[in-house]
């Protein structure tokens, strides 16, 4: 079992912890934290070093021709082929291309977002991403509705769906028109599920914006943290899109990023707002130590890390 360390810097993480520092908003109501432009550049040019948000964010038409043997990132050795089918899918340039956002909020998919009430403050975001095509009907008062991009490892289809491949059109097709996220490029083992994503787009003329970062990212995300003084094993879906946001948002907000089986309140809390699933030890990843770089981003007004109720 997960708990939080004690050892935490006391406060950190949480909202109180910026009250200190409390700024108006636009419209002149009082917010209860600020965040500092100096610090949010510092971590954009830091993250721009490495990550270029136009070619790391997709493959494109023209960086791929038909029958080309694409590598993926764990594996070496193995490849795919490139088909015409994943040619028509690809975008011909990054829908991010030249945009830019005020505010963002990256939604982590953590049982913290159970009873929040954080679903109008999300949505009120700008540009809102949400990880690994979750279900969101139901849960809409603590999680909002909006989505601007959302991911799905190709995993996501045997641990979520099964064989049910109804259920997973459905809920591609709740994608609209937004941007979907697959890392298609990390593993062999996704290859099948990629071809079933491909297929059930097409098939249905579903209007999603897909996008399939070329091979690489996720050695590149972990020099980005390592670079910054973490140490974050193979970063995680959250990381990856915190690292893509610090390029395009000036004020981000992350809800949903607490892999702990206790709030600070001592309420028990499953991995996932939407399942019962257990708090787990990831062993591909280092949430904790995401967390603390994000709680060390908070302390700094580089984001906003909600781990609070929002009402
Ligand atoms: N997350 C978190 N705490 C949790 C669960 C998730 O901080 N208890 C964050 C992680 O950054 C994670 C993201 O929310 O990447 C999305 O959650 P999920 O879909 O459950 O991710 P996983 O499938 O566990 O991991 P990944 O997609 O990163 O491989």
């Amino acid at each position: 079992v997960l708990k939080r360390k004690k050892t935490a810097t006391p406060g950190a993480g949480t909202n109180e912890a910026r009250t200190k520092r409390s700024c108006s908003r636009r419209d002149g109501s009082e917010q209860r934290w600020c965040f500092n432009s100096t610090e949010v550049q510092n971590m954009r040019q830091h993250i721009l070093k490495f990550y270029n948000p136009e070619t790391n964010l997709t493959l494109t038409q023209s960086s791929v021709r038909i029958g080309q043997r694409l590598t993926y990132e764990i594996q070496l050795s193995k490849k795919v082929t490139a088909t015409k089918d994943l040619l028509k899918l690809l975008p011909e340039e990054s829908p991010l291309k030249d945009r830019h956002f005020n505010t963002c909020a990256i939604v982590g998919n953590s049982g913290i977002l159970l009873n929040s009430s954080c679903g109008q403050e999300i949505d009120s975001m700008d540009f809102v991403i949400r990880c690994n095509l979750p279900q969101i009907e139901g849960y809409e008062k603590d999680v909002g509705s909006k989505a601007n991009l959302t991911t799905m490892n190709p995993s996501v289809i045997p641990h979520d769906f099964g064989k049910d491949y109804r259920r997973l059109s459905r809920r591609l097709k709740q994608v609209g028109d937004q941007i979907l996220y697959v890392p298609g490029l990390t593993s062999p083992s996704g290859e099948m599920h990629v071809r079933i994503i491909t297929q059930i787009v097409l098939q249905h003329k579903l209007a999603a914006k897909i996008t399939f970062p070329p091979a690489g990212m996720n050695t590149l995300m972990k020099s980005i943290w390592s670079n910054a003084g973490f140490e974050t094993l193979r970063p995680s879906t959250g990381a990856h899109m915190y690292t893509l946001a610090a390029t395009i948002c000036d004020q981000i907000h992350m809800y949903g990023f607490y892999p702990f089986s206790e709030d600070t309140r001592g309420r028990a809390l499953g991995y996932h707002y939407y399942d019962t699933k257990e708090m787990i030890s990831n062993r591909t990843h280092n949430m904790p130590e995401e967390f603390r770089a994000f709680q060390q981003l908070h302390m700094r007004g580089a984001l906003v890390l909600h781990t609070e109720p929002c009402q």
